[in-house]
């Protein structure tokens, strides 16, 4: 890697371009939470400048060298937890860098970048990396160039910030270390990071299905049966909200608000569409080059497996794979179309053209049937499949079983086939007895350790931590456990009716519902909420209550938000800015806590 195979082909040139050569031998690491596909973008990049560069996460990554005589250029990408606080796995790192020991110039070496990941419907958003950056800079560090701040609510999702950023930083880079004139990136087209090569010899076979989903390891995830797959809402109800139940094949623990990762398959229809759609064969393939490449993709298998288990092909692609493909496309008039949609100026008809209609990438592949990659490239071109999150509805007493609540996604949109979340369907179709492979990650919302009261809102699938939550309080016999919940009818989406009523029953919960298309009396949430004024306040200002907020978003943390800022106002006579005050001031001591979703 590095400049190595640039050295060899630029040998017959000028001595002093060798020269310059030598000073291009540089690395860049790329330090992430979570946005694993941010910085394998940002590393593809920097790939394409002739940079060595190496992908950690921020809980397995080796500080010293930010401490270097000459650190790499570092790139910091940096999500946010809904509360504006540091992700669970980077506060090793952060607690790191807070230490009153570390001399105020201890990073004056190092050169850095950092890129937020958040979403601007939250208070709190990018706080983390915003946090990140002014430590960095505190502690001696210089940036290449200013923070980004990629926001999700952005029309274009994280690339309508990503995009111009890239841009500044790469010109930052340039400024650092030049590159030259002979050799800039448009011009080639450079190795691929992850060689993907047909395999030779007797040692690779083709893999048999049931060996593939045991294959996937390395990622600190464990093998799960599933027990359970029902539907929790009337059959005539707009939607499919499932409850899965799953055996866990070996030991996993977790506390009740964490989330269970899940990594979905494609369709079998779809991955044998992208392997005709790409003219391939079905064969047994190897990785080269696989330093960096995620632990569960396997280095030998199949080019169905890739297709099924580990490409997102049916993701709505992105900026850059636009601009990948059109390297690859050698038929003009697609060259120009995909040139357009990959350029800055052509960002309204990305967005005409992909992210409305929810486009996938194997439909951009059949509008251009001239343009494609070849399979030595397929990892480069092609995201992965990323990890989804789901609230674990269990709190593992006894027998560990790991249950999950989940909305099946249907979007509508204007291309007449409807766009299916993969993650969701591949849950609905699962059958009993199908394994599949989970890891715990530790959510943001916590119980408190005593028996101060609990407050919990969680309309719809919000609804999902707080089953876990009810049941350890239940366990632990302590009472004062309020649920507010919301749903559109009592006899649709009522989710977890009956066992709610038999904690109510026993005297472990007090339950407060709100139908919204019930035709007496249509509430959300925080009209109880409102009506309960009396008895929130209470608790809150008088026993240190602790309050939850969970659900799809969509307006809904606001409106509850200001539905308890109501509360003070009413309960504790504060005037309205004071209410607000307290609210934040809960926040901030940890007792408000939100965990919502888009
Ligand atoms: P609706 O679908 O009738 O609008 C679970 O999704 C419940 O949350 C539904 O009853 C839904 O009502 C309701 N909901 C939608 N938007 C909300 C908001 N901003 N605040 C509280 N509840 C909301």
């Amino acid at each position: 890697v590095g400049t190595q195979g640039l050295a060899t082909r630029l040998a017959a040139k000028t001595e002093d371009t060798q020269e310059k050569l030598k000073t291009l031998t540089k690395t860049i690491d790329i330090v992430k939470v979570a946005g694993e596909d941010t910085a394998r973008r940002i590393a593809r990049q920097a790939h394409r400048r002739y940079f060595t560069t190496h992908v950690h996460s921020m809980d397995s990554f080796d500080r010293t060298i930010l401490f270097q005589a000459t650190p790499p250029l570092t790139i910091f990408v940096c999500s946010t937890t809904g509360q504006g606080s540091e992700p669970s796995n980077m506060r090793k790192f952060w607690r790191f860098l807070l230490r009153k020991s570390l001399p105020h110039d201890a990073l004056s070496a190092l050169r850095f970048a950092v890129f937020g990941l958040g979403d601007s419907h939250y208070d709190g958003f990018n706080f983390a990396a915003k946090r990140l950056f002014r430590r960095l800079k505190a502690l001696g560090a210089g940036e290449i160039v200013g923070r980004g701040d990629g926001d999700d609510a952005h029309y274009l999702g994280l690339d309508g910030a990503l995009d111009p950023w890239l841009g500044r930083l790469w010109a930052g880079v340039e400024a650092i270390c030049p590159l030259p004139r002979e050799i800039m990136p448009e011009d080639t087209v450079p190795e691929p990071v992850f060689r993907v090569e047909p395999a030779v010899g007797g040692e690779e076979r083709a893999i048999e299905p049931a060996e593939e989903r045991a294959m996937a390891v390395g990622d600190g995830s464990v093998a799960a049966r599933l027990v359970l797959n029902e539907r929790l809402t009337a059959t005539d109800h707009f939607q499919d909200v499932r409850h899965l139940q799953f055996a866990p094949q070996a030991r996993l623990s977790w506390a009740p608000g964490d989330t269970c990762m899940l990594r979905p398959s494609n369709p079998s229809s779809a991955a044998t569409a992208f392997l005709h759609t790409m003219h391939w064969a079905d064969q047994p393939v190897a990785i080269a080059g696989s330093p960096g490449l995620p632990q569960w993709v396997p280095r030998h298998t199949t080019l169905w497996h890739l297709a099924k288990h580990c490409l997102d092909i049916t993701a709505v692609p992105r900026r850059s794979f636009f601009e990948l493909l059109r390297v690859f496309s050698d038929h003009p008039a697609e060259r120009d179309r995909l040139a357009e949609l990959a350029s800055t100026q052509g960002q309204d008809d990305l967005l005409a053209y992909c992210v409305r209609p929810r486009r996938t990438i194997l439909e951009v592949l059949d509008d251009f049937p001239h343009s494609r990659v070849p399979l030595r490239y397929l990892l480069d071109v092609f995201p992965l499949i990323n990890e989804r999150a789901y609230s674990i509805s269990s709190h593992a007493a006894g027998e560990p079983r790991v249950d999950l609540t989940v909305a099946v996604v249907e979007h509508r949109t204007v291309m007449q086939a409807p766009r299916l979340g993969l993650c969701s369907q591949w849950l609905r179709r699962m059958r009993v007895g199908e394994a599949v492979r989970m890891r715990v990650e530790r959510g943001t919302m916590r119980l408190p350790d005593d028996a101060r009261p609990v407050i919990m809102v969680g309309p719809g699938t919000g609804i999902a931590a707080f089953m876990a939550f009810i049941g350890r309080r239940r366990e632990q016999a302590r009472g004062d456990s309020l649920l507010f919940f919301g749903c559109r009818r009592s006899s649709a989406d009522f989710l977890y009716e009956q066992q709610l009523r038999s904690w109510v029953d026993e005297g472990w919960l007090a339950l407060f519902c709100a139908f919204s298309r019930e035709d007496e009396g249509a509430a959300y949430v925080q009209r109880r909420i409102g009506e309960n004024w009396r008895v929130l306040w209470e608790m809150i200002s008088e026993r240190d209550a602790m309050v939850y907020v969970s659900g799809s978003a969509n307006g809904m943390p606001q409106d509850v938000r200001r539905a308890f800022v109501a509360v003070a106002v009413r309960g504790g006579g504060l005037s309205e800015d004071d209410a607000l005050a307290y609210v934040r001031s809960m926040e901030r001591q940890g007792r408000y806590q939100e965990e919502c979703w888009y």
